[in-house]
């Protein structure tokens, strides 16, 4: 018993610098149950030359203890295209896990969970996408990431939301297809002159924010900062200060450093944020992305130390779902 009590107290002062920096987010003896995991998985990265590419919504043990890089999908996509670890293991859902596979075809890219899936990448299929075509012949295909590689292979080119706008302009083209997200693509119509052919998906998570809720919280705190995820309704992001990727929220937090900040997005990034900005305080309605919160600390140094599951894409799809999303990096 005493040697288990030694083991756990080792690995809280191994990590106690770790913890500096989530300590207003993640109390001691949360960390303690975490600090463990958090040893083994920074030596398994250093035994099997890996790293780990984190999205903004893991959470903040993950986020802040163990991610070599953390970021949007855009920013995830980039760094998997140019990384020399062997293994790339990514702490976030299947379709980015598919997308660092398609760009660095020859590592090995793990995911912590398999079924960690999305309800945008569920909302279409590779058929749906040709009948989409057959309806609007001549209309080139922009298909958001949060896709599988089998869509994004019937694709001319992908996006994510951060890029979603310059992807749509860049095309020269009066029409276009923009997939699967309704509410995306509506934001992105409100915006540009490309008249926008949409589909009928939607985020689980974002699309259940509403005008009323920053109504409700502005009148409870004077000055709120409101930030919207662009997979938000459009009511939504009419009202709200900011619109954008998950990346240009923390950006404009950055920027901007408000008292008070409302983030409309999954709730992690309020944690993940609010840890490095003390002087933000975060309120709002907690909506978690259940997919995303398949991954864990222990399913992550359970990917390292087995080096499963590994996500791997036919090269029939592979070699077309690349070229849309190698012509989306190409946008600058
Ligand atoms: P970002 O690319 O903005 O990080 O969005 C990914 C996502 O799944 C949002 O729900
Ligand atoms: Fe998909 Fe929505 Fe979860 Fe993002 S938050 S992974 S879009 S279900």
């Amino acid at each position: 018993m005493e040697g288990s009590f030694g083991l756990l107290r080792e690995a809280v002062q191994a990590t106690a610098a770790i913890y500096e920096r989530v300590k207003s987010v993640i109390t001691p003896e949360e960390w303690a149950g975490f600090a463990g995991d958090v040893l083994d998985i920074l030596r398994l990265k250093r035994e099997r030359n890996a790293i780990i590419l984190a999205h903004n919504y893991m959470t903040p043990e993950i986020f802040h203890g163990v991610a070599d890089l953390t970021g949007d999908s855009l920013a995830l996509a980039r760094e998997a295209a140019q990384t020399n670890a062997s293994v790339i293991v990514v702490a976030g859902v299947h379709f980015m896990a598919e997308t660092a596979k398609l760009l660095n075809p020859s590592r090995m890219v793990l995911t912590p969970d398999p079924a960690a899936g999305c309800s945008l990448a569920d909302s279409i299929t590779a058929e749906d996408v040709r009948a989409l075509r057959q309806k609007h012949p001549g209309a080139p295909v922009v298909t958001y990431v949060n896709t599988s590689a089998a869509v994004k292979a019937e694709s001319d080119i992908c996006c994510t939301s951060g890029n979603v706008r310059k992807i749509v302009e860049s095309l020269g083209a009066s029409e276009v297809i923009l997939l699967p997200d309704k509410y995306l693509a509506q934001n992105v119509a409100a915006r540009t002159e490309v008249k926008i052919i949409t589909w009928d998906g939607s985020c689980e998570v974002h699309e259940l924010f509403t005008p009323e809720d920053i109504r409700l919280w502005r009148a409870k705190h004077k000055g709120l900062a409101v930030l919207a995820h662009l997979e938000c309704p459009g009511g939504v992001v009419a009202e709200a200060d900011f619109t954008g990727s998950t990346a240009g929220m923390i950006d404009w937090i950055g920027t901007h450093k408000p008292e008070k900040a409302m983030l409309l997005t999954e709730h992690s990034m309020s944690e993940n944020i609010a840890a490095q900005h003390p002087g933000t305080t975060f309120v709002g309605p907690c909506r978690v992305c259940p997919h995303m919160k398949r991954i864990t600390l222990k399913n992550i140094r359970e990917a390292l130390e087995t080096l499963t599951h590994e996500v791997t894409v036919a090269e029939a799809i592979a070699s077309r779902a690349r070229q849309a999303v190698e012509r989306m990096i190409a946008v600058r």
